[in-house]
């Protein structure tokens, strides 16, 4: 399986800068894994007429929980996926935390997103870094028994989960490797009891060009969810040669 890499530009670009920076991408030809960008919604159209031709999937940072046309201001998966849309984040941890988004309706989210063809990449991960006790295992147990919850065995291999421990994210230090793995690990267990189907697991937090290749090099690691570092043509590309052929 190769290595998936996904830049989330967050609430980042005018629409002048989004169209050099994909302007660039776009003519990149080949890349040694596969590439996401997820843009801000109202970057999705000009995303899908730059990036048609190229190697690069577009992806959006967040869906609305329903279908119904009564959600002012929300955008829904069917509107996405007409945008060419084939990746859609839910559950960052930015979202859990300023939109108060709970484990059901990230659920919702989740289930929405696969009907409607769209690869939800689900973020779990702990708000504080407390390695010791079981805090981190019943975060994780509660946020993907839920966040997973009515999913059919074979609909996980089109789930991508983000593990992305809150304190690491927009930070100086990504977190470190040992602690990635064992979480990794934890989060493989978890999703073990709930089918046997191997889960694409990647992680997100402080990755750049200068952490990412002790990352992308480890087996258990099928790639890394990218903030800041995906906003410079330079910085995300480095960061995406780093991964190994
Ligand atoms: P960061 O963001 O790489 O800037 O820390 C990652 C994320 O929040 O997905």
């Amino acid at each position: 399986m190769s290595k998936l890499i996904v830049g989330n530009w967050k609430m980042n670009k005018s629409s002048k800068e989004a169209q050099e920076l994909l302007e660039e991408l776009a003519k990149k030809s080949s890349f040694c894994c596969d590439i996401v960008v997820c843009v801000p919604y109202v970057h999705l159209g000009l995303a899908s007429r730059l990036l048609h031709k190229s190697q690069i999937k577009l992806g959006a940072q967040n869906c609305c929980h329903e279908t119904s046309h009564k959600f002012t201001g929300e955008i829904s998966v069917r509107m996405l996926k007409d945008f060419g849309c084939e990746y859609v984040i839910v559950g960052h941890s930015e979202r859990r935390k300023h939109f108060a988004e709970d484990d059901l309706i990230i659920n919702k989210k989740v289930l929405l997103a696969l009907k409607n063809d769209l690869k939800p990449i689900l973020c779990v991960g702990e708000e504080l870094h407390e390695p010791d006790g079981s805090y981190l295992k019943d975060v994780l147990e509660t946020q993907l028994k839920i966040g997973l919850a009515k999913l059919e065995a074979n609909q996980l291999k089109n789930c991508i989960i983000a593990y992305e421990p809150a304190w690491a994210i927009n930070t100086k230090e990504r977190a470190p490797l040992d602690h990635i793995l064992n979480t990794i690990s934890l989060i493989r267990g978890v999703v073990r009891e709930l089918t046997a189907v191997r889960a694409a697991v990647i992680y997100g937090g402080s990755v750049d060009f200068t952490n990412s290749a002790e990352l992308l090099k480890q087996p258990d690691i099928d790639g890394l969810l990218v903030g800041r570092a995906s906003l410079d043509f330079s910085e995300f590309t480095k960061t995406i040669h780093s991964c190994p052929h």
